[in-house]
This record gives C-alpha cells, sequence and structure tokens, in this order.
C-alpha cells in the first residue's frame, strides 16, 4: 500500500514537473503583426501572451500577462500601461499598440540597447550590430551591476559621438536605466546578477529562454524593487550628479 502511495506521488510530481517544464508555444510575428521597440512585450506577443497582432492591449490584459509570466505586481504594470497609453496618437484611447511605443521621443528614447537611434531610420527592430556592441560589455556568464551599467554608458557614448540630434528627455533617462535594471530582474541568477545566456537569448530570438533553464522570477516584481535595481544601475555607472537630481526629482514626483 505505502509503496502504490509512493509510486502515485512520484508519478504525479513527474507529471507536473513535465507540465511546468513545457515550453511556451511561440510563433514568429507574421506579416499583418506590429511589434515595437520593447524586446519584452514582442516577447510576450510572439509566446501569444498578449495578442500575437501586437494590437489593442488593454490594461487588464497587460497586468494579468506580466503578472503571470513575470511576476510583476499589478501597480507596476498599471503604470507602465499608464506611460503605454501616452504613445497612441488618439487622446481618448483605452488601449495601445506595440508600434505606438515607436514614437520618437515619448518613450522611444536615443541609446538603445538592440536597436539604432531614430535619426540613423529603423528605431524599433531588433539590430545585431547595435546589439554586438552592448553584449561586448558583457565579459563574465554572470552579468553584474557594473557590467551592465557600462553596457548602457558605451551606448550613450557611441550615440552622442555619432547622433546629430541625440538627445534624451527625463522619462527616457528613467527609461533607460529602469531597462536594464528589468532585464537584471527578469533574468536573475544570484545575487545582483543576471544570466548572460538568457539575456543574449532574449534580446536575440525575442523568445523567453525557458529551454535554456529560465523560469518565471520567484520574488514579486513591484516598483519599489525596480527602483533598488534602478538605483544600483545608477550607482554602478558613476553617473553625473545632475543625471541622478534629474531622475530623481522625476521617481519622487511621479510617486507623489
Ligand atoms: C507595459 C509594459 C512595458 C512598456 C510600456 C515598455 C515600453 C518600452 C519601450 C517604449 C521601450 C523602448 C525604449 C528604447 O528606446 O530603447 C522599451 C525597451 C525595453 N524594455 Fe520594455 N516596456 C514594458 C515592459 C517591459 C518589461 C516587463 C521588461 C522586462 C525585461 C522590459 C524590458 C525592456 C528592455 C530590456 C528594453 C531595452 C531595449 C533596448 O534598449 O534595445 N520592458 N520598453
Amino acid at each position: 500500500m505505502k509503496a502504490t502511495a509512493f509510486l502515485i506521488t512520484t508519478s504525479l510530481s513527474q507529471a507536473l514537473a513535465q507540465v511546468s517544464s513545457h515550453p511556451f508555444p511561440w510563433s514568429a510575428p507574421g506579416p499583418n503583426d506590429v511589434r515595437g521597440p520593447c524586446p519584452m512585450l514582442n516577447t510576450l506577443a510572439n509566446h501569444g501572451f498578449l495578442p500575437h497582432d501586437g494590437r489593442d492591449i488593454s490594461e487588464d490584459r497587460i497586468v494579468s500577462v506580466l503578472n503571470n509570466s513575470l511576476n510583476l505586481d499589478d501597480e507596476l504594470s498599471q503604470s507602465l500601461f499608464e506611460a503605454a497609453l501616452t504613445t497612441n496618437p488618439d487622446p481618448n484611447a483605452t488601449t495601445f499598440s506595440l508600434n505606438d511605443l515607436s514614437r520618437h521621443n515619448i518613450l522611444e528614447h536615443d541609446a538603445s540597447l538592440s536597436r539604432q537611434d531614430f535619426y540613423f531610420g529603423d528605431n524599433h527592430d531588433f539590430n545585431q550590430t547595435i546589439f554586438d556592441e552592448t553584449r561586448s560589455y558583457w565579459t563574465t556568464p554572470l552579468i553584474d551591476y557594473k557590467e551592465a551599467a557600462q553596457a548602457r554608458l558605451a551606448r550613450v557614448n557611441t550615440s552622442m559621438a555619432t547622433n546629430p540630434t541625440y538627445s534624451v528627455s527625463e522619462i527616457g533617462l528613467v527609461f533607460s536605466y529602469g531597462e536594464t535594471a528589468a532585464y537584471m530582474l527578469i533574468f536573475a541568477e544570484g545575487d545582483g546578477t543576471a544570466n548572460r545566456t538568457w539575456v543574449e537569448y532574449f534580446f536575440e530570438h525575442e523568445r523567453l529562454p525557458q529551454q535554456l533553464g529560465w523560469t518565471k522570477p520567484q520574488e514579486i516584481i513591484s516598483g519599489s524593487v525596480l527602483l533598488d535595481t534602478t538605483t544600483a544601475i545608477v550607482n554602478a555607472s558613476h553617473a553625473s550628479a545632475q543625471e541622478v537630481t534629474e531622475m530623481m526629482d522625476f521617481v519622487n514626483l511621479n510617486a507623489g
């Protein structure tokens, strides 16, 4: 009897393990699907968690998807949704589409980690040359804050040197640091480090690196968790005092 119970329990837990490690469905965008400059939202659309056509994403959908797939808390997702809504050209819109996010200098900014600056043309599709510059700063299998900060700074320096129209708004700056913090959190392995193989796979394929062993973060990612990691990236960047003041003013203004 005991042996039978053991067998049942063992097969049940094996079956459950198989269910949870079963790869999420994924398919590349088709000709009528829209995508934008955010590799994570593109990824979630490629998996069909967000509408595969990338259009008309509602607040309810984004909140539940970011919670179920990445463990973001609802409040953080709601503020990201509000920011996204400002990129829809219709002022009465209640949804946004992924290509709305490409509108320059609303949220989309210069010196992205994997996209060209708007000045050079396509500011939304993945660009291997740009990404190769970024990833050349990730010199160890676990990316630490310093490597992440240096990769971001290198892109800023390249943009400043090559793009005569280079500029970054306050919200652009917050997003820029926040995006680096976001990949460090979602693909975290160990304390304050992210798994380089997962991060590279995510950027290059716009697919969650589940088959490489990644699973949804266990810790809930709230606004304050994101802010702590963003601050760690700012500190590791030795950002100018003015940049830090601008960032913190912006965050405090919006938290109040
Ligand atoms: C509603 C939620 C979100 C919105 C509205 C949003 C929006 C954006 C936008 C507008 C950009 C382009 C910035 C640029 O010009 O480089 C971007 C980039 C980025 N986003 Fe998202 N995002 C969201 C959620 C996330 C999440 C959950 C992650 C988690 C990893 C993420 C990771 C990134 C990264 C790493 C980049 C930088 C891409 C690059 O620099 O090449 N985003 N996002």
